[in-house]
């Protein structure tokens, strides 16, 4: 087992990475809040790791929700079905959440933590590759509006993350790159000699070689535990973790939530991102095609839907949480490695970039 820190005072807490981590009552008990435990789940993870789980957390007064599967009901009303079975159960201000899933369970899970009595403590048990590399750690929860991705929610740090990494052997392939697009970020927002290292083992982590898929994991989650540490709330660097989630949040919210997946969305978001930054003089040609091809390697799409023109994607990226005074703010790549978050590029390139694209998807 690897631990990492996230280093945030008094809300500091260790990220545990490994195999054989569920059903430890040794591993999570010094996270545990009081008596009360509700693990939240849904209908897909629960047949293969609840049992396992809850053996973890049986000297604890604990009861499960599970949840319906899927990006369309990360929504309030959902959250509803959590708070209700909190509410029936008489769950006290001291009870721990358990939030066992993918992304979209972590962050409905630790939304509602924020949020019940204002505020319990809730552990992330993330089974996805993206929600071990990216969603579990840092605190961001919440829900979608149906015309904004994300737009409701609250910063509400875990009491611990323990990412179980042989939980992955069940994932498929298709969510496994999309989880890989994730870890692609870390590469090219800070840190070169991560990408390089995708670059040359890229092969090797879609063949889920174990020990490849243990370092990607431990390496990403070091670059978010030390982003997170620097500035929790994003008053400024952690907005560079959002890379081509501008143009891939209203993707995703344009299909309907769950046609994409979310890091499916990030990657063809991370490319026409890649590509306004080469349009703005800071990224060669080859660099972009460089990027490309990474993101092709782990089988992720790199073209927006068809129906996707200037005036869709704008509709959708005028509601973006970067927008400030009025101006879209977006994480662009200064060079490999370097991301800045600027409002401050022509209107004009914007357009010429997102028109590319869509004469591409359509080509
Ligand atoms: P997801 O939660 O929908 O999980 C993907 C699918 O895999 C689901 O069908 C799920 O039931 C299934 N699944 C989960 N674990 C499994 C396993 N071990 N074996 C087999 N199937 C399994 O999607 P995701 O990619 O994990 O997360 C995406 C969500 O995370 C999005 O809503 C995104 O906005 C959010 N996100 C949040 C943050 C954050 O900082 N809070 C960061 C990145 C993404
Ligand atoms: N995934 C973006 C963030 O955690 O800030």
């Amino acid at each position: 087992m690897h631990t990492f820190r996230v280093e945030l005072g008094a809300r500091s807490y260790p990220i545990y990475i490994g195999p054989g981590l569920l059903g430890q009552p040794d591993v999570v008990a010094p996270h545990v809040g009081g008596r009360q435990v509700m693990i939240v789940t849904n209908t897909t993870v629960a047949p293969l790791y609840l049992t396992q789980t809850k053996a973890a957390f049986a000297a604890y007064d604990t009861h499960v929700v599970i949840l319906p599967d899927g990006e369309q009901y990360k929504t309030l009303g959902t959250l509803q079905q959590i708070f209700d079975q909190l509410v029936d159960k008489r769950y006290e201000r001291d009870c721990t959440l358990v939030a066992l899933g993918g992304g979209v369970i972590g962050d409905l899970t630790g939304f509602a933590a924020a949020c019940y009595q204002r505020g319990v403590p809730f552990i992330q048990i993330p089974t996805t590759l993206l929600a071990q590399v990216d969603s579990s750690v840092g605190g961001k929860t919440g829900v979608n509006h149906p015309h904004a991705k994300n737009m409701i929610g609250a910063f509400h740090q875990p009491r611990c993350v323990l990412a179980a990494t042989d939980t992955l052997d069940s994932l498929d392939d298709r969510q496994l790159s999309a989880g890989i697009a994730e870890i692609i970020k870390y590469g090219l927002i800070r840190d070169t000699e991560f990408l390089i290292w995708l670059e040359a083992n890229m092969e090797k982590l879609l063949a889920r070689d174990s020990g490849a898929l243990s370092f990607a994991i431990e390496r990403s989650c070091h670059n978010k535990a030390q982003v997170v540490a620097a500035d929790e709330t994003e008053s400024g660097l952690r907005a560079t973790l959002n890379l081509g989630h501008t143009f891939g949040h209203a993707i995703e919210a344009a299909s309907g939530y769950g046609a994409w997946l979310h890091g499916e969305a990030v990657a063809t978001g991370m490319l026409m991102a890649a590509d306004l930054s080469a349009r703005l003089g800071w990224l060669s040609t080859a660099e972009v095609h460089r990027i490309e091809s990474l993101l092709v390697l782990a089988r992720l799409p790199t073209r927006a839907p068809a129906q996707m023109d200037y005036p869709t994607f704008m509709k959708y990226m005028s509601m973006d949480k970067k927008i400030q005074a009025g101006r879209l703010r977006l994480v662009l790549l200064k060079q490999l490695g370097e991301a800045v978050v600027t409002a401050d590029y022509e209107a004009a390139l914007l357009k010429a970039c997102i028109d590319e694209h869509h004469a591409l998807s359509n080509a």
